[in-house]
């Protein structure tokens, strides 16, 4: 007993020790900004160390009156050799974000370690360390009243959610950016605010993408999409992984496999698809191939601690890295798509950019590799920009593919990235596994990144590693029809995971999942441009309907697509649902509610939720008829908005658009349906509307043309 007390008293003593005398508190200054934003900076910090922001596109403005509004507390101190920054936000706070990671939508208790991995079936760290890094937390309060805590800050670090959230960084003394806000979707439209937006993605990468490692040789890719084609299955893209490449260097055609691309992609496009090749940053270290030759010229490369250059083994053998830091580096990377663009390549991937580097003790390379930098950038240790190596990496290509067509928008998918990269790739969550547990964790994830300011992620469905089974895929095809990005992907060695390879029952589950998906397009671009224009993620946390709710904040197998649709799949048992009557609906005719694998979607009372006709590409998407959704309130009222524009190219940005509302409303007892032109060009007068009224227990169908006042329920 007295051995205990007195190891108790011990361990008191160290951890006192640990805690306080190791510890040295770091004095700060506080800004406060316009919107509620307030800025705290360390003594000690050096602003060399971390500008340009990577995260932060526009600087919040200054207030000339110093105001101390804030009920968030930060403290920063020193311990060892880390920095560290607290903040305090009271008690009954649910926290959510910290970017792609695997366990609960909520995050309080967790720590997540910020330093972008290769993460093969999520395994190092418990997947606590993943591709891409957040240095981002959302708090909601009690009464939905909410916060955003940013730690600007690219450094290795590490964010633990007690009952503080404790920033603990490898690098120099951050400042930390505090939004305060009365809900957290006000919280998210002043992250976009920050850190910019993504811009409006084409229509066709909204579609479903069909991807394996890897599809070769061209012929098979042909048969691919016919048999898409044949069996009517819903398809805008196909992917080519790194075995296109001739010894996979980049920007290279293996002369067997893929010996004329245009003439490859130019079928696809034939045939209403669009195509995505990979890029990957790892480049062959071999004199004669034009890429290291040309990279060569400019000392591209990023250096050893020695300022030799550094090599590092990855699919090729032996590669170097370009260093991004170096507008030189970034402008001649964007150069190399010039030719790659012109075979008709629609998309770019560019894979293994956390930087993955084989055979070494953190699959990666050095932190003490040299970065050269420029005017822009300072010249620093990898232990700086490993973080934003990726976002770098696509920020460089998006800028070279723009130049190469500078009539269409671009599209890059990235592995790794960082907060604010969605300004620049969309993202899936890298090598997820086959298994009903990563089809469920799935969901959380990608709420979370949606919540990190990354609208427009998904996993791979069917999983990468390991082998589906036609249950596993038929379940995940039918709910990842409904995920922002939707693409199917597995790995090497893989058995065949096509919507047709498990049997007709399945084949016929992901036609019907994918028809549900074309069909909604209307309302999932209109979502898309919502958050292009405002921050708000496509993909939302059920809470968001009514963040003052407790009860909804830990929902995280039901989630909401947009703020009008509720999406239930078959695995939700206790689903939280919010207050009102959502009422089922069914989108193509398909009966969900007593299906074994397409989830229930119900619809907000009061929304009106428009759709298009069936189709099977984007490139056959049309406007001339439009179906709408009409689920009244309780005030016998709806509302729904619809944008739309060409879908690719900039018109759009010219006023070639439409931004229309809809408008249901049963007075004395007759319900009639209104079009308000909001904003750019109306629909011609013959377009069609199709009108489904959603009661309960029936549904009642009228027609009309647009900007007609329409009779509902006659
Ligand atoms: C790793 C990526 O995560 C995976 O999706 C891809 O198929 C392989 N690299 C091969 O390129």
């Amino acid at each position: 007993m007295k051995y205990s007390i007195n190891l108790l008293y011990l361990l008191f003593f160290f951890s006192f020790l640990i805690t306080s005398c190791g510890k040295k508190q770091t004095k700060q200054t506080i800004i406060n900004c316009n919107s509620n934003v307030n800025i705290y900076y360390p003594s000690g910090y050096d602003k060399s160390s971390h500008t340009p922001s990577f995260a932060i596109l526009n600087e919040p403005s200054p207030l000339e009156k110093v105001l101390d509004s804030s009920s968030l507390k930060v403290s920063f101190s020193e311990f060892s050799d880390r920095q560290i920054a607290q903040v305090s936000f009271g008690s009954n706070v649910d926290l959510y974000g910290t970017g792609e990671v695997m366990g609960d939508l909520i995050r309080n208790g967790k720590t997540v370690k910020l330093w972008n991995t290769d993460n093969y079936g999520y395994g190092k760290d418990n997947g606590q360390r993943l591709y891409q890094s957040h240095p981002w937390v959302l708090g909601v309060g009690e009464n939905g009243k909410s916060f955003g805590v940013i730690a600007d800050n690219t450094w290795k670090m590490e964010i633990s959610l007690g009952e503080r959230i404790t920033f603990s960084s490898e690098g120099p003394a951050f400042r930390i950016i505090v939004i305060e806000k009365d809900s957290p979707q006000e919280v998210m439209k002043e992250l976009g605010e920050l850190t910019g937006t993504i811009e409006l993605p084409p229509l066709w990468s909204l579609g479903f993408h069909q991807c394996r490692y890897s599809y070769y040789p061209d012929e098979r890719v042909k048969s691919l999409a016919d048999t898409m084609r044949l069996k009517n299955i819903p398809c805008d893209v196909i992917w080519m992984d790194i075995d296109y490449m001739q010894n996979f260097k980049i920007f290279t055609f293996d002369s067997i496999h893929f010996p004329d691309p245009k003439e490859t992609n130019d079928y696809l496009h034939k045939n209403d698809f669009k195509s995505v090749w990979m890029i990957d940053p790892g480049i062959k270290a071999e004199k004669g191939f034009f890429v290291y030759d040309s990279g060569e010229k400019i000392n591209a490369w990023v250096q050893t601690r020695n300022d030799s250059v550094f090599l590092g083994k990855v699919w090729p053998g032996d590669c170097v890295f370009p260093d991004f830091t170096q507008s030189k580096v970034s402008k001649w990377w964007g150069g190399l798509y010039e030719n790659f663009m012109a075979k008709g390549v629609d998309g770019v991937w560019n894979d293994m950019n956390e930087p993955a580097v084989f055979e070494t003790v953190d699959w990666t390379m050095p932190d003490s590799n040299k970065h050269v930098g420029d005017e822009n950038i300072k010249n620093d240790i990898h232990l700086r920009y490993h973080n934003v190596y990726g976002m770098m990496m696509v920020e460089s290509s998006r800028n070279g593919i723009i130049k190469s067509n500078p009539d269409k928008r671009p599209f890059v998918l990235t592995r790794s990235n960082f907060l604010g990269g969605h300004r620049y790739a969309a993202t899936w969550t890298g090598d997820n596994n086959s298994s009903m547990k990563h089809l469920k964790q799935s969901i959380p994830m990608s709420l979370n990144l949606s919540l990190s300011g990354q609208p427009f992620n998904g996993p791979d469905i069917g999983g990468f590693a390991g082998n589906a089974t036609p249950e596993l895929y038929a379940h995940w095809i039918a709910v990842g029809a409904f995920y922002p990005f939707s693409r199917a992907h597995s790995t090497k060695g893989s058995i065949n995971q096509e919507p047709w390879s498990f049997g007709e029952e399945v084949e016929t589950v992901s036609r019907e999942a994918l028809q549900r998906r074309y069909r909604l397009l209307p309302y999932l671009y209109t979502l898309f441009w919502e958050s292009a224009n405002t921050g708000m993620p496509v993909m939302r946390p059920v809470f968001f309907n009514n963040p003052a709710e407790k009860y909804l904040r830990t929902e995280q197998e039901n989630f909401l697509l947009g703020s009008d649709l509720l999406i239930i799949p078959k695995w939700s048992e206790n689903g939280q649902i919010p207050a009102g009557n959502w009422r089922s609906i069914s989108i193509n005719g398909e009966k969900s509610q007593n299906h074994k694998y397409h989830p229930d979607v119900l619809i907000r009372p009061g929304a009106i939720v428009p759709l298009c006709n069936p189709i099977v590409s984007t490139n056959s998407f049309s406007l001339d008829t439009i179906t709408l959704i009409v689920s009244l309130d309780s005030n016998l009222s709806a509302k729904g908005i619809l944008y739309s524009d060409l879908g690719e190219g900039y018109g759009y940005q010219d006023g070639e658009f439409s931004l229309v509302e809809f408008y249901a409303q049963t007075q004395k007892g007759i319900t009639t349906l209104n079009t308000k032109i909001i904003d750019g060009n109306s629909f011609p007068n013959d377009t069609k509307l199709n009108i489904k009224l959603i009661m309960d227990g029936e549904v009642r169908n009228s027609f009309g043309l647009i900007e007609e006042s329409i009779i509902i329920n006659d």
